[in-house]
This record gives C-alpha cells, structure tokens and sequence, in this order.
C-alpha cells in the first residue's frame, strides 16, 4: 500500500508509540485494554503498520488461544482516523489471519461493543458473524462476539 511499511510483528519498543495515539484513535480512554503485555509477550501475535516515515499507522492486538488452539483471538484493533477507509484495518486482519493459519487456526473471533456502528460495520464487511452477548464483559458490558472462518478473503 502506497506511504506504508510492510506489516510487521509487534515489537516491545512499539508500546509508548500506541499508547500515544491510542485514546485519539479510539475517541476516548482505553486505559490497561491496551496492556503491554500485548507487545512484552504476545508481541510476535499482533500486527504493526507503520507509515514510510516511521510513524504508526494501524495496529491489531491478539494471540492463538491456547484453551481453543484452532482459534485466533483479536482484542483490539486501530487505524490513525487520517488514513481509514483505505483498507488498513482489513490489512491488519488478513495478515494476522494469515499468520495464525500458519500456527494451526482455522477461525477467528474479535468483540465489538454495540454502541460502535464503525466497529461492527467493518466486522460485517470483512464476513464475520455473532449473537449479541448480554453482560458478556460483565454487568452492563453486552458484547456482539463476532466470528468467521479462515482465510480471510
Ligand atoms: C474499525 C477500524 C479499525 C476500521 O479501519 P479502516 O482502515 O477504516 O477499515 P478498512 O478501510 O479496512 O475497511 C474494511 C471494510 O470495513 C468497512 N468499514 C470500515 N469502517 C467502517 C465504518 N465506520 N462504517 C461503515 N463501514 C466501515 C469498509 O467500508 C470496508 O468494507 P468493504 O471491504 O466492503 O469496502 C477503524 O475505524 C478504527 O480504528 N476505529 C477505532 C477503533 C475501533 O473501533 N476498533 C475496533 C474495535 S477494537
């Protein structure tokens, strides 16, 4: 993609960078959801994007679940608003799909809160699926647990 690095894994040095622009991506606080130990330890899982001059540019925060192996799991994912409706978002899930196949997974599941249309349409258009949970992140925090089968188209 024009002005963009190659998609790489997350890197531990990549945590002060995210946690910079994470609230402005997000439209409000993320606080301890963007955890470090997705770069410390789980780094080699993620995706990192970054523009031709270094700055980021999108990220995606997951893992290969170990109590379900065939699973790739997305905790969070987020494009700079400069650059949205690009495909970057998509990019960010079909190079992690891509590498989770490689590690055995056959599915992938990612959350999106049902008071964010933005989330939920990009989960639709990329083929996922999933009931609304009730109080599935606790009390008050329903959850639509989307899921779809790999590859990724
Ligand atoms: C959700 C997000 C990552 C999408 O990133 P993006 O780079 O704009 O997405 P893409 O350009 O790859 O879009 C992929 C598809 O989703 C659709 N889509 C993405 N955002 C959309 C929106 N807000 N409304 C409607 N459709 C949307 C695109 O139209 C595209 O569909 P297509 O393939 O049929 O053309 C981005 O809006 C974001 O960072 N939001 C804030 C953080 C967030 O909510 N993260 C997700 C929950 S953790």
């Amino acid at each position: 993609m024009d002005g963009l690095q190659a998609p790489r894994v997350l890197a531990a040095a990549d945590f002060d960078a995210a946690r910079t622009v994470a609230d402005e991506w997000f439209g409000h606080p993320v606080g301890l959801t963007l955890h470090r130990l997705f770069f410390d330890q789980l780094g080699p899982h993620g995706v990192w994007i970054a523009r031709d001059d270094g700055a980021p540019a999108g990220f995606l925060l997951g893992l290969v679940s170990l109590a379900e192996p065939d699973l790739a799991y997305v905790h969070l994912h987020a494009v700079d608003p400069a650059l949205r409706g690009q495909g970057i978002g998509a990019l960010l899930y079909r190079e992690f799909g891509r590498r989770a196949m490689g590690r055995g997974c056959t599915r992938m599941r990612a959350l999106a809160a049902p008071g964010r249309p933005g989330s939920i349409a990009f989960h639709r258009a990329l083929g996922f699926e999933g009931p609304l949970v009730a109080g599935h992140l606790g009390p008050g925090e329903d959850r639509i647990v989307f899921e779809r089968a790999l590859p990724l188209p």
